[in-house]
């Protein structure tokens, strides 16, 4: 029995309704929510759509997102959906053919680098209706062909395992291949998404298209994205691209719109030692689109055991929870450390407390542990100390 690039032996694997080989390449079963996600997001557009769909699974490895796609993606009338299913090592080629063969709709198969596929596509007028880009390290020479390949309100998964550049830790790489400054942040997966949303909406809008997210998450290795290319921008979406600084002496944070912006205030640290550190151009709009989460959470396949997996689940159930807006973001855990108090107050009571004070908040859906708000930190921190004297 052969072993995969990860030590996971050579067999049949089941994931969903889907048993297959996973071949000797790269395959990570934790890596089921996004495939998870990526099945639920081919459902919700096969039920909205009229007419023909073409999906593209661009780095499909051992091919189980194209398989997942047909088996639970499509309940009836299979022929309205053609799957394209690549990965660019050749040595992928059997098991792609063996795992898809008994897929009811048309399946073209190939093993061409990325670039190949998706120049082709553009050359002979080829449009997909879902793309997803699982793609080893950052993907942002992939986007703009991409995003040329995407039909109008088409729907793209977009995954990067770049870690180092979006969280700061490797500003010049930043610089190289987003096109911006990244600086160390409490809320770094956070951080990391909103660069990636950023890069995808300058892209989008260079072809006159808007940017839609529907949904963003992480472990803290994979970054993803699944967002929606829209025929044209909505008013004001360039408001969504903006530059979020956070004092590096107390911990305050500040957004500006990148359109407007018009240098930054003093920050009002008690030491007055405070200096800003500037992350962006990044997205500070909204990382969810709660509508849509809403619909996948309400589609009746979730009932069948075995749907997605209980990780999936609590997923969904935090990111509905959050609109990902406003940008700025506390973790608990500092909050009552500024404060002087022994351990964070719960987070729920706090959310509670910044509302019952008139502010936006909510639980984080992105990192665990953390607050999303709008009220500045003098609040956050006057609420907490409450928080902890009336619990005392
Ligand atoms: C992260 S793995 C895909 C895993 C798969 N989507 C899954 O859910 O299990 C990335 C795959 O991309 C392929 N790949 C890497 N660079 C590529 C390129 N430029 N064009 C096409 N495929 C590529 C690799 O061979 C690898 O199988
Ligand atoms: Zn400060």
């Amino acid at each position: 029995m052969a072993d995969t690039a990860l030590g996971i032996p050579d067999h049949h694997y089941r994931e969903g309704s889907a048993s297959l080989t996973l071949g000797s390449g790269f395959f990570r079963p934790d890596s089921r929510p996004s495939r998870d996600c990526s099945v639920l997001l081919a459902r919700h557009q096969q039920q909205n759509a009229e007419g023909q769909l073409r999906w593209l699974d661009l780095m499909a490895g051992c091919g189980i997102r194209g398989l997942r796609w047909g088996l639970e993606a499509v309940p009836a009338r299979a022929e309205r959906v053609e799957l394209w299913v690549n990965d660019g090592d050749p040595d992928r080629l059997p098991c792609l053919e063996s795992n898809l063969s008994g897929l009811p709709m048309p399946v073209r198969i190939s093993s061409q680098a990325a670039e190949v596929v998706l120049a082709q596509a553009y050359l002979e007028g080829r449009f997909f209706d879902l793309i997803d880009l699982d793609a080893f390290g950052a993907p942002g020479a992939l986007i703009q062909p991409v995003l040329q390949a995407l039909r109008f309100e088409g729907l793209l998964l977009l995954a990067s395992t770049d870690g180092r550049s979006p969280t700061g830790h490797d500003r010049a790489g930043a610089v190289r291949s987003l096109g911006a400054a990244a600086r160390v942040h409490p809320a770094s997966w956070e951080l990391a998404l909103r660069h990636q949303l950023g890069l995808l909406a300058r892209q989008a809008w260079m072809l006159g298209r808007g940017l839609q997210p529907l949904l963003c998450f992480s472990e803290g290795r994979t970054f993803r994205v699944g967002v929606r290319m829209r025929r044209h921008l909505q008013p004001g979406e360039e408001h969504r691209l903006g530059l979020l600084a956070r004092c590096d002496a107390c911990g305050s944070q500040v957004v500006q719109i990148l359109r407007n912006l018009s240098g930054w205030p003093a920050c009002r640290c008690a030491s007055g030692a405070g200096r800003w550190s500037v992350s962006g151009p990044l997205w500070i709009g909204p990382l969810q689109d709660p509508q849509t989460l809403a619909a996948l959470r309400r589609d009746p396949w979730l009932r069948e055991p075995g749907a997605i997996s209980n990780q999936t689940q609590r997923l969904l159930e935090r990111l509905e929870a959050d609109p990902g807006s406003p940008a700025t973001v506390w973790p608990t855990d500092e909050l009552a450390r500024r404060v002087g108090i022994g351990g964070p107050p719960p987070l729920n009571q706090l959310v509670t407390a910044v509302r019952r004070a008139g502010f936006q908040a909510y639980p984080s859906g992105v990192m665990a542990g953390q607050l999303r708000t709008d009220a500045d930190l003098t609040v956050l921190l006057r609420l907490c100390a409450d928080l902890c004297s009336e619990g005392t």
